[in-house]
């Protein structure tokens, strides 16, 4: 059931001119002019003249089963459904007679003779479209009786964690199956049986469970009657407050009507007003919202002298104190730049802002990073130096116009699943597809989807594959010549186009390093450059490499030389994974940039912070963090504020990182939970979740979108408001009564987002940055007409091996990434019922190589590289090819980066996760690591329990 506050028009909108032409009509007297291809029955409800209906909703293609929606056209017979039947000029239709309303009472009582109207002892009571329509139709009682044969003993399906199945409330009406077709793209749900014995059935008439069903809740949001119905409502009765607000999970943003009833969350539903996802979401954020009351949460600071001893619980006032003693302490005793910050890419803008501001204003350096470091920073570099602005240039609502669509090194259905599920739509309309990745992932083959190519690259040698594309591409004379001529630099364009044309380059002789058959590159290329809107979107699959960012420059290089950036359908698009990737880069979170990418050197930017901040700044840039891990080694490096991040789960080479910790005198944790970094942590200031605070994210369109709140601050205090105080503290004085007064000064000193300001958030919904007044609504596509740079940059990009081999002692190449259910450090999925469907991080391994090593599933295997050994469970799977494992990183205990190496992009540090050599054997207990990792974390816990208040 959507949300309450939605109005919904029956069927889908239909794009008016220029594409279509406007038709008039009249409804009941009124003049009504629509676009062409508009139904009837969303023509009437444009002007306030609704139609009963209940198989009909406005996300999903008209049906015609119901019946309810009839209507009466002057001059014809019958009484034609509304949502099937298209308006035409000049025709006169009415939506009330008492013959309509005759036939429309008939329909009712038989769904209600099989669905007795016990509404107010009803979960759905309120929401129940059924339940609106009887009332609209004055109907209480059947004329049929409930006597007769009835589905009200059918079997409850509640083996879904998040939502039941009913068959006595269902009214087959089919919209959950069209809902799981249409809209989700997964084509879980069937109708089976005919007329009174037909019903809704989940894979081959299995549990939801046990079914194919990904749990996006699609069906359940599209279910007019309580047959699907979230679990927290039927748990919590019925909500009494709506708030628009912005998942935390991933960068597709997805924008959610939450609805909460004393401060408490009852359910997510999806917005369909939403920008970035239309009505739609995925588990996590329609689901999996239980984390921020998890018990696990801690609500009191706490600090400790060293991680041998228990934690003390203290006020706000005497830990933020502490903090601020010891920070100044150490910068006392080794110097201005022995502390430093880390932002949050799951925390809002403005908390981010904020962060780098305390780290430059406050601390007097530059040492601030944020996580992006370790997954997109090569975007930032490769498409600044490129194209001018480092973030994709489309919205996600462009891929609809895509003919041809190149998806490198991303896993969309699993990372980004409501964006998979519009791209999906795409292809069931026609557009062609071309994957780019070691492993066989869903979209290669998905129901009614078959990518046209996949091109199974080695790891590492991704830079050779694109090249050899470009090399097919400019040697089959399949370049925009004219396009390149207006819009770019001619002589990179030169260099690089005789670059790529080398034979070296050619897919025959880089098959031998990408393993990628020549004929597969040569068609894939051929494909992309000459379809029409040829579209590009990346994942960390392109840039955790040592050659991240020489891989964003060809695919910059390959979409400007075919034309492919500045419209609808094309573009450079990374798939941005945490929420606020984009917005932490934006807001200044890396060590030498201001917001929008200014680098600190750059006088007239600086000065400008320097008079706003009211202090000087240095111009020469600060630590990123794998090097504040090294000056934390060599003793020069003693404290650090890290906000929202777990860096010592989620950093390469965990024992390189966790040995960087145990040298530093003050770590202060600001988290929801005692995460992997916070058991290294001296100060712990409780965070607050998403649903706890005001703000904004950016999503990976460049989208800027409310977080809104919905219940107090667990621990009394927004991400915030503790940087404030940290910052009043330290003696630099931060005053801001509102979010929306951080975004101001944002505003004020940022060109791009020179335009915003919360009013203007919430009138328009969500703003694309470029906001100002060249743009004062956004930019939906970047790069029209011209780059931001000017003119377009082409680079020569040399494929550099990594050092990071397939040898005698270590054969494999382990590759990561991550599964839908669970989600990055998995610190909040673990937290919820995703757990139901991933419970553990497995080693994906092909069955030849399980084979040779006499592996079988399920079976324990060490997993061991330069940097160290883990062991996981072994699944034999030919989804990843011959001498390639994966697995995901979900689980701190499993150690997914105790293996990783510190192997990085040569421009970024960005690590090479995504590359390391490696050797599988059979094991029967868990390696040292795990095992010192246990006693360290019982040891940790035992301290939290034992926490004591100070004055006890
Ligand atoms: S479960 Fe709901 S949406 Fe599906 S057929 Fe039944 S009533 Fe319709
Ligand atoms: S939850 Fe999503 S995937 Fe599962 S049946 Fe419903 S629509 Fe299909
Ligand atoms: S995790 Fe991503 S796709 Fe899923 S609901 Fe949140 S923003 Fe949308
Ligand atoms: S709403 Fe038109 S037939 Fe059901």
């Amino acid at each position: 059931m959507y949300s309450t506050n939605y109005n919904d028009l029956g069927t889908p909108r239909v794009d008016g001119p220029p594409r279509g032409k406007f038709v008039t009509l009249e409804i009941n007297g009124r003049e009504v002019t629509v676009p062409d291809g508009t139904s009837i029955m969303r023509a009437a409800a444009s002007i306030g003249e609704r139609v009963p209906k209940l198989c009909a909703t406005d996300t999903l293609k008209a049906f015609g089963s119901c019946r309810l929606c009839l209507v009466e056209i002057e001059g014809r017979r019958g009484y034609p459904a509304s949502c099937t039947t298209l308006v035409a000029d000049g025709i006169k239709v009415r939506t009330e007679s008492p013959k309509l309303s005759q036939l429309r009472r008939g329909v009712m009582e038989l769904y209600i003779s099989d669905h007795p109207l016990d509404c107010v002892s009803c979960p759905a009571n309120g929401h129940c479209e059924l339940q609106n329509v009887a009332e609209e139709l004055d109907i209480t009682e059947t004329r049929y009786g409930l006597a007769g044969a009835s589905h009200q003993h059918a079997d409850k399906d509640a083996s879904n964690p998040y939502f039941t199945f009913d068959p006595a409330m269902c009214i087959v009406c089919s919209r959950c199956v069209r809902a799981c077709d249409e809209v989700q793209g997964t084509l879980a749900l069937t109708i089976q049986g005919r007329g009174f014995a037909s019903k809704v059935s989940a894979s081959q008439d299995e549990s939801f469970l046990a079914s194919e069903c990904v749990s996006c809740g699609a069906c359940v949001e599209a279910c007019p009657t309580v047959a699907l119905t979230e679990k927290s409502l039927i748990r919590m009765g019925r909500p009494s407050k709506v708030t628009t607000t912005t998942c935390a999970y991933c960068g597709v943003g997805c924008s959610f009507n939450a609805e909460s009833k004393d401060g408490n969350v009852v359910r997510m539903v999806p917005n369909r007003d939403g920008h970035a996802n239309h009505g739609h979401a995925c588990v996590k954020g329609r689901f999996a919202f239980g984390y921020a009351t998890h018990p696990d949460r801690i609500t009191t600071p706490m600090i400790r002298k060293s991680i041998e001893d228990p934690w003390q619980q203290v006020s706000w006032d005497e830990a933020i104190g502490h903090a601020a003693r010891e920070l100044r302490r150490i910068q006392a005793t080794y110097g201005r730049d022995a502390i430093g910050g880390i932002t949050s890419s799951r925390c809002t803008n403005e908390e981010t802002y904020l962060v780098q501001k305390l780290v430059r204003a406050a601390f007097g350096n530059n040492n601030t990073d944020t996580c992006a470091r370790v997954c997109h920073s090569p975007t930032g570099y490769g498409l600044k130096n490129t194209i001018g602005e480092s973030a994709g240039t489309q919205h996600f609502d462009s891929v609809m116009k895509a003919d041809a669509i190149i998806v490198v090194g991303a896993n969309p259905t699993e990372g980004h699943p409501v964006f998979a599920s519009q791209l999906k739509r795409r292809l069931r309309q026609g557009a062609k597809l071309i994957v780019i990745d070691p492993r066989e992932i869903a979209l290669v083959r998905t129901p009614h989807i078959k990518a046209d190519y996949h091109l199974p690259v080695r790891p590492g040698t991704n830079v050779a594959l694109f090249n050899s594309i470009a090399h097919v591409v400019v040697t089959e004379g399949l370049t925009k010549e004219q396009y390149v001529a207006e819009r770019c630099d001619i002589d990179s364009y030169a260099r690089w186009k005789a670059f790529v044309a080398e034979e070296r380059n050619s897919p025959e002789m880089t098959a031998a390093s990408t393993g990628v058959a020549p004929d597969l590159v040569r068609a894939a290329a051929r494909l992309y450059a000459s379809a029409g809107n040829g579209a590009i979107y990346y994942g960390l699959g392109v840039t955790e490499h040592s050659q991240g960012s020489t891989m964003v420059m060809c695919i910059a290089n390959l979409a400007m030389a075919t034309g492919n950036v500045g419209r609808e359908g094309v573009g450079i698009n990374p798939l941005r994974g945490q929420n606020n990737v984009q917005g932490s880069c934006d807001m200044g979170s890396f060590p030498h940039e201001f917001t929008a990418y200014r680098h600190v050197s750059d006088d007239a930017v600086r000065a400008t912070f320097e008079r706003a901040w009211g202090v000087p700044l240095l111009a020469e840039p600060g630590l990123r963090i794998p090097n504040m891990f090294e000056a934390a080694h060599d003793g020069s490096f003693k404290g650090i504020y890290i906000q929202g991040e777990d860096v010592v789960q989620s950093d390469p080479n965990t024992q390189h990182v966790t040995s960087a910790f145990t040298a530093m005198e003050c770590v202060v944790v600001q988290d929801l939970f005692l995460n992997e970094t916070a058991k290294y942590a001296h100060v712990f200031l409780p965070g607050s979740s998403f649903l706890e605070k005001d703000g904004t994210f950016t999503n990976a369109e460049r989208r800027v979108s409310r977080v809104r709140r919905i219940m107090e601050p667990l621990a009394g205090f927004q991400d915030w408001e503790v940087t404030l105080l940290l910052s009043n503290a330290l003696g630099y004085p931060m005053q801001y009564r509102h979010p929306s007064e951080i975004m101001d000064e944002i505003a004020r000193l940022t060109p791009t987002f020179a335009g915003f300001s919360y009013e203007k958030l919430d009138r328009l919904g969500s703003i694309q940055w470029p906001c100002n007044d060249k743009a004062p609504e956004g930019t939906p596509i970047m790069h029209v007409g011209e780059f931001v740079r000017g003119k377009g940059q082409f680079f020569v990009t040399e494929f550099v091996p990594t050092s990071e081999r397939a040898t005698r002692r270590f054969p494999l190449l382990l590759t990561t990434g991550r599964i839908l259910t669970q989600y990055n450090v998995g610190a909040q999925t673990r937290r919820t019922q995703n757990t139901v469907w991933a419970g553990a991080d497995v080693l994906e391994i092909h069955p030849h190589d399980a084979e040779v090593r006499g592996i079988v599933q399920g079976d324990r295997v060490g997993l061991t590289s330069r940097s160290g050994e883990i062991v996981l469970p072994a699944e034999v799977t030919d989804r990843v090819r011959p001498g390639v494992v994966y697995t995901t990183f979900h689980f701190p205990e499993s150690g997914t980066n105790v293996i990783t190496t510190e192997n990085s992009d040569w421009a970024t540090n960005c690590p090479e996760y995504k590359v390391t050599a490696v050797e599988v054997v059979k094991v029967n207990q868990p390696s040292a690591w795990q095992k010192r990792f246990q006693d360290f974390t019982e040891h940790q816990l035992q301290l939290l329990k034992g926490r004591t208040p100070t004055h006890a």
